[in-house]
């Protein structure tokens, strides 16, 4: 059995386990909070065999093959460190870290340790991604030129959204999708970003537009929001026709349409458990084969969205408060 252990009790942790529940070979074997009432309940509801009141503890017993950090994105470079310096392989919820400097240090950290370090980014691990590439590649729509995806919830109401020391705003929760959308279509060789913010009081960003500017022409139009609910759409338009990509979040349907918007192909998504198995997957085939990332999302790219995004967010002032340095006196 492959035993996983989820650090953080949280909305995505129980969304891992109810995946888990439906995968073979695999188990949560154990869920640490930093509060043991709260480890125990969630343990007993889902019949998780050991509770821990401290990530510390649950980090340092042998039995676990996979820590999955379910924290907000504030604390994964902590929480990711804690395992790796334990030689635990870990799979880190997206958005990896606050900050590129805090990816570096934990992928030369994972190197050092000879541990398997990746970004739960589901979307780059789901068959869709294939699928959509495959698409592009065969040339149905002519060459594909533009871009355009959305990713806008309403949940401003949510503290590790809205709180700077949590690293909240729409770029680092939602944002991260259409950039992975973009760079899975069109690679990653760009020329320039165009972008703008509206930031919040407490100065994170509710919203953004990003264009991204490729080498080769090719551009991506970008939106992501916290206090609304957009369509999710991902369209890819080419010189003969466009493919539609229905929720960009957890694609659902894939269909081609011509010139004269007649749909000429549908691509059926695979029935899935919640969407999450696949990056467990992948690093159950990874560790068993000793490998220590992700051949679906490298490590280098999980670098450079990161950095993609540190650059928005100078552009736009978004600072959080762990990055401020201290006012000399
Ligand atoms: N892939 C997806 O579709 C998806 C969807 C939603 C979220 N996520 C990602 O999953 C991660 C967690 O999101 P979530 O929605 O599950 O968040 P959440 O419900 O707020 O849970 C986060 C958990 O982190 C722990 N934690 C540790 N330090 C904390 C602190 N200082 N403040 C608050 N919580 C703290 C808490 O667990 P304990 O109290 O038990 O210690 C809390 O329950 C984020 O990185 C998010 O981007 C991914």
């Amino acid at each position: 059995m492959f035993n996983i252990g989820i650090i953080g009790c949280g909305n995505i942790a129980e969304k891992m386990v109810e995946t888990v529940k439906g995968m073979k070979g695999a188990e949560i074997y154990a869920v640490a909070s930093r509060d043991i009432f709260k480890a125990n309940a969630f343990a007993e509801k889902h019949h998780i065999p050991r509770a821990f009141g401290s990530y510390e503890d649950m980090v340092k017993i042998p039995e676990l093959d996979l820590v999955y950090i379910a924290t907000p994105h504030s604390h994964h470079a902590e929480h990711a460190e804690l395992c790796i310096k334990n030689k635990k392989n870990v799979l880190v919820e997206k958005a990896f870290t606050m900050n590129a400097p805090q990816a570096k240090k934990l992928v030369a950290l994972a190197k050092k340790n000879n541990v398997y370090l990746a970004e739960a980014i589901w979307t780059r691990y789901m068959p869709s991604r294939t699928a959509i590439s495959k698409l592009i590649d065969s040339g149905i729509i002519g060459e594909a030129r533009y871009l355009t995806a959305n990713l806008c919830y309403s949940m401003a109401q949510k503290e590790r959204i809205v709180k700077p020391e949590l690293a909240g705003g729409a770029l680092l929760d939602i944002g991260v999708y259409c950039l992975n959308f973009a760079f899975m279509c069109f690679g990653n060789n760009i020329a320039k970003i165009d972008s703008s913010a509206k930031l919040s009081k407490k100065g994170i960003d509710e919203n953004e537009s990003i264009t991204v500017y490729f080498k080769d022409g090719r551009v991506a139009y970008l939106t992501s929001a916290m206090n609304a609910r957009s369509d999710r759409k991902g369209i890819i338009w080419g010189e003969k026709g466009y493919i539609v990509v229905e929720n960009i979040n957890n694609p659902n349907a894939i269909n081609v349409f011509d010139s004269d918007d007649k749909l000429i192909k549908s691509v059926k998504i695979p029935l899935q458990i919640t969407g999450y198995e696949y990056q467990v997957i992948e690093a159950m085939k990874m560790i068993k084969a000793k490998k220590i990332e992700s051949e679906s999302m490298p490590l280098s790219e999980t670098v450079f969205v990161m950095q993609t995004m540190d650059k928005l967010r100078k552009e736009w002032g978004v600072v959080f408060p762990q990055e401020k340095k201290p006012s000399k006196k």
